[in-house]
């Protein structure tokens, strides 16, 4: 089965073609960055405007590239959320129409499923059930994935997820958006043990996180530092291991609640150098596994869409012919792909 994917949630436009019998055949991705940059962050109305202008001639490019006309397709899956509802209406209008004119299913894919399979794109990967942490901008969630499709929430953030605070906290400093990539590059000069903030929630038993506080402490260190490059190196380097050891811990925790060995990491800040070093270590350490996607399979793709959505085509699922989105939707709630296991 081919599928055409569109990535359209937030800020860039992603698109990709997976082959069921050859797997990826050709993906491509703009990214809105510079068009944000001025403003500190991503304005909706802009991104879905630019969406509208991408989309259709990187579809072009994807097809040229893997040789495909669009009568080789066999479905269109599109991000129909969680994400911001204008960006979002562009992918899904898109594919909608494109799978109507086409006469194939088409199927709308929930961006975080996306993410948290995205793993399996690659050579030996994680059988279920598995712990799945989920890192994004908007998200940060321990999720038990009993079987494909069924996904247990086990702890998330109360506030802030991991890549905004990633974000925001680089902002304060001055770095440019979006902050993540750039708070960790500034992190490797840092000197480890100048600055320490806390791991917060890590004293409570629950799966949750919070890192809505660390960006004050960061704040406070900013202001009373002298503020230069050497104090801003050292002060990402002690907020990026508060961040990475909290997720540690909580992961290992969940790991130790479920009694698995295998745990999955996804998403954006699932990119992050330190975090990768990190959990190597430390599942290796109790005899666990954990499985990432490649660092450009972490953040925002087409790829990702297209291999969820050929798996719920492959499992019998489509759309009905209305164009839909959901810019808030609950992972828990997607109907299972598989029977579950046990
Ligand atoms: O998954 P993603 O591309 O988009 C969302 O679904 O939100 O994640 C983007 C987030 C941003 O907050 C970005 O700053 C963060 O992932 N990010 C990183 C790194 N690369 C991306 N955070 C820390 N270190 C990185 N290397
Ligand atoms: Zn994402």
């Amino acid at each position: 089965m081919r599928v055409l994917g569109i990535e359209s949630s937030c800020d860039e436009t992603g698109v990709a073609l997976y082959d069921s019998d050859r797997g990826l055949l050709a993906q491509a991705l703009y990214s809105q960055i510079d068009l944000h940059a001025a403003y500190g962050g991503v304005v909706p109305e802009l991104a879905s405007r630019d969406h509208v202008r991408k989309l259709l001639p990187l579809i072009r490019r994807t097809l040229a590239e893997s040789g495909l006309n669009p009568a080789d397709l066999d479905g269109v899956a599109y991000t129909a959320g969680p994400g911001l509802v204008g960006a979002l209406m562009v992918g899904a209008a898109t594919g909608r129409a494109l799978a109507w004119a086409l006469g194939v299913p088409a199927i709308a894919v929930h961006h975080m499923e996306g993410h948290l399979l995205a793993p399996l794109m690659e050579a030996d990967p994680p059988e279920p059930p598995f712990v799945a942490l989920l890192v994004s901008g908007g998200h940060t969630q321990l999720m038990w994935v009993k079987a494909l499709g069924q996904y247990q929430l086990l702890g998330e953030t109360l506030d802030d997820a991991a890549g905004e605070a990633f974000d925001k906290t680089a902002k304060l400093m001055g770095l440019p958006y979006p902050g993540g990539p750039q708070l960790a590059a500034a992190a490797l000069k840092g000197r480890s043990g100048v600055f320490r903030f806390s791991r917060p929630m890590v004293n409570r038993p629950d799966l949750d996180f919070s890192f809505s506080g660390l960006k004050t402490q960061v704040l406070l260190a900013w202001q009373a530092s002298t503020r230069t490059q050497q104090d801003m190196a050292d002060i990402a380097l002690a907020f990026e291991q508060a961040v990475v050891d909290t997720l540690a811990i909580k992961c290992e925790r969940a790991l130790e609640r479920t009694g698995c060995r295998r745990l999955v990491v996804a998403g954006g800040v699932g990119a992050n150098r330190y975090l990768r070093e990190q959990l190597q270590e430390r599942t290796a350490r109790r005899g666990a596994r954990v499985y990432f996607p490649r660092p450009d399979l972490c953040t925002d793709n087409g790829a990702m869409i297209a291999y969820a959505g050929c798996l719920r085509l492959q499992a019998g699922q489509s759309e009905p012919p209305v164009v839909t989105c959901a810019p808030r939707w609950d992972l828990a709630g997607l109907p299972p792909l598989s029977p579950a296991l046990g």
